[in-house]
């Protein structure tokens, strides 16, 4: 039973999915037959073992990987990614790398308004809202700070505050905890799972039993297929984050602009042109 569902109509729903990668003459199929409904105001947990294809379910509820057959609707309506040209249901996502992928030239206030780009928004604003956020998850006294002077839970942290500055229907992350040490984990798990409002839904990829244990309810993967019941395997507990290293070094806009697209790129965003010249790292 799912706590907090109160709306019938899945916000996010798989049918009958199906993804295979193909390297040389080899096609690995790693999603199969998956059907999937994720409903507003549920927090969902996903584990199975390394290489069962979690990510690349993840990538394919976030927009980031096509589906060879099968469907994604998004509130009822058929979608398509990673091409997809709507940008007014892209931004319903927003999604958390394991490993973060905060750019490393810019600073913790610019990383998290990477995603208000394109938007019409005045920098001013932007950088209103990223310092709301930040200052809402205990990063506030950090917003001139680069990637390699945070610790490993700040990176999550900002990683977690730039999904959330478009106030995504959809989060996803991907092991948020997994480079972690279990107090810090407990506190990005606390933080992710105190984002769901009863409108949006929380997906986690995760080893942490824990975590997936305060989720609504749990999903396991193995060999590509989804299923509720656990399948064997034991799950890994984290190792520490890494400590701060000296100040990322200045670059110009022409560098910044290749970053932020290379994460647009990611995100399978359209880059139309640059926001660089409305706002920049201070
Ligand atoms: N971009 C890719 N190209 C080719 N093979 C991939 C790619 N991404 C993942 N795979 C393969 O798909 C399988 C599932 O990977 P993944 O979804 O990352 O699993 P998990 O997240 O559960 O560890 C693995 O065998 C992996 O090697
Ligand atoms: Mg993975």
């Amino acid at each position: 039973m799912v706590k907090g569902r109160k709306v019938k109509e899945p916000v996010l729903k798989l049918v009958d999915a199906n993804k295979s990668w193909v390297i040389g003459e080899n096609t690995i199929p790693v999603l199969r037959n998956i059907d999937l409904d994720i409903f507003p105001g549920e927090s969902l947990a996903i584990m199975g073992p390394s290489g069962s294809g979690k990510s690349t379910l993840l990538h394919v509820l976030g927009l980031l990987t096509s589906l060879d057959n099968g469907d994604l609707l998004f509130k009822g309506k058929s979608i398509r990614g990673p091409g997809i040209k709507d940008k007014t249901i892209r931004r319903n996502f927003g999604f958390i790398f394991q490993d973060a992928k905060l750019i490393p030239e810019l600073n913790v206030i610019d990383n998290v308004c990477v995603p208000l780009i394109h938007r019409g928004i005045w920098p001013v604003e932007q950088k209103k809202r990223a310092l709301e956020i930040l200052n809402k998850i205990g990063l506030g006294e950090r917003v001139y700070h680069f990637p390699n002077q945070l610790s490993g839970g700040e990176i999550m942290r900002t990683a977690v505050a730039r999904a959330m500055i478009l106030q995504p229907t959809v989060l996803l992350a991907d092991e948020p905890t997994g480079s972690l040490d279990s107090q810090t984990g407990k506190r990005i798990s606390d933080l992710l799972l105190g984002t769901v409002t009863p409108d949006m839904a929380l997906v986690i990829v995760t080893h942490h039993q824990p975590l997936a244990d305060c989720a609504d309810r749990i999903l396991y993967m193995k060999d590509g297929r989804l299923g509720d019941s656990h399948q064997g395997g034991s799950f890994r507990e984290s190792a520490a984050s890494s400590p701060p290293g000296p100040p990322a070094k200045a670059f110009d806009n022409v560098h910044k602009r290749s970053l932020i697209k290379s994460f647009l790129g990611v995100q399978g965003a359209i880059l139309q042109k640059s926001p660089l010249a409305a706002g920049g790292n201070k």
